[in-house]
């Protein structure tokens, strides 16, 4: 990657057949070194509420939150998109809190476009989004804020029904405006029928190959937790988790045997 990654970027790479990488980032470190690995989009996810503040889900996460993690990951950015989530209850009451929210996000935060989670009914909010030029991603299937409706963490659109009502809400969405969309677990042939109909790219998680990108929860990729709470479509490119233990375990011994600091960490 050489030029500043835009939504307009996104919509030239699916046009070309290019696929797009997708990553969460939190912080100001990661946030360099997403950038000079050349990931195309940086997502402030929601998922931090899980990953970095310790709670059970995404519900309890604030505008204050995103806002806090959107500033540090903005000060490592140069050239990937930088997106962030809008949080539980910041969007779906009334558009002009959305509007709020987002501009907050995108004037204070330095992000360049927001996620939003629903379907259809999200349409009127994402209008008036747009006449504030606040850039929009979508997502639908496994939309984590509607964890106690959906029931648990479950692949969504198995049945016809479902999979009918998912494709629609992907067709009004990109009529409302979204320049991308994010298929978080429904079955790869739903994921493939809705990235052929739809014109602006879909970022897949959970939802097969078919999709114009991928997108994983950087922690959940790095392995920076125990292996068996990472979901089946997640792939461990690295044991962090690990390696980090290792490493800690090490110094506390060396400490505690008066190995470190030796002579080369110390000043004359
Ligand atoms: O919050 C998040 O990390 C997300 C991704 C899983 C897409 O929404």
């Amino acid at each position: 990657m050489t030029s500043k990654i835009t939504t307009i970027s996104l919509l030239e790479m699916k046009k070309q057949g290019r696929k797009i990488t997708m990553l969460t980032c939190y912080q100001y470190s990661f946030s360099k070194l997403l950038n000079e690995c050349g990931v195309d989009v940086l997502l402030v996810g929601d998922s931090l509420g899980m990953v970095v503040l310790g709670h059970e889900n995404t519900l309890p996460v604030t505008i204050e939150d995103m806002l806090h993690h959107t500033k540090a990951v903005k000060r490592g950015n140069s050239k990937s998109l930088l997106v962030s989530d809008m949080p539980y209850l910041s969007y779906e009451i009334d558009p002009s809190d959305a509007v709020r929210y987002a501009g907050k996000l995108i004037k204070e935060g330095g992000a360049e476009a927001v996620k939003l989670e629903g379907g259809l009914e999200m349409a009127p909010t994402i209008r008036k989004m747009l006449q504030a030029n606040i850039p929009i991603m979508g997502h639908l299937g496994l939309t984590p804020q509607a964890i106690h409706r959906l029931g648990g963490y479950k692949v969504q659109g198995k049945k016809q029904e479902d999979a009918d009502r998912i494709l629609k809400d992907a067709l009004a969405l990109e009529e409302a405006g979204i320049f991308s969309l994010v298929l978080e677990c429904v079955p790869s042939a739903l994921a493939k029928q809705i990235s052929q109909k739809l014109s602006i790219p879909t970022i897949g998680i959970g939802a097969g190959p078919h999709c114009d990108g991928q997108v994983l929860v950087l922690d959940d990729m790095l392995g920076l937790f125990p292996s068996p709470k990472t979901p089946k479509f997640v792939k461990q490119y690295a044991h962090l988790y690990e390696t980090s233990r290792q490493a800690i375990e090490e110094y506390c011994q060396e400490v505690r045997e008066e190995e470190f600091p030796s002579s080369e960490h110390e000043y004359e």
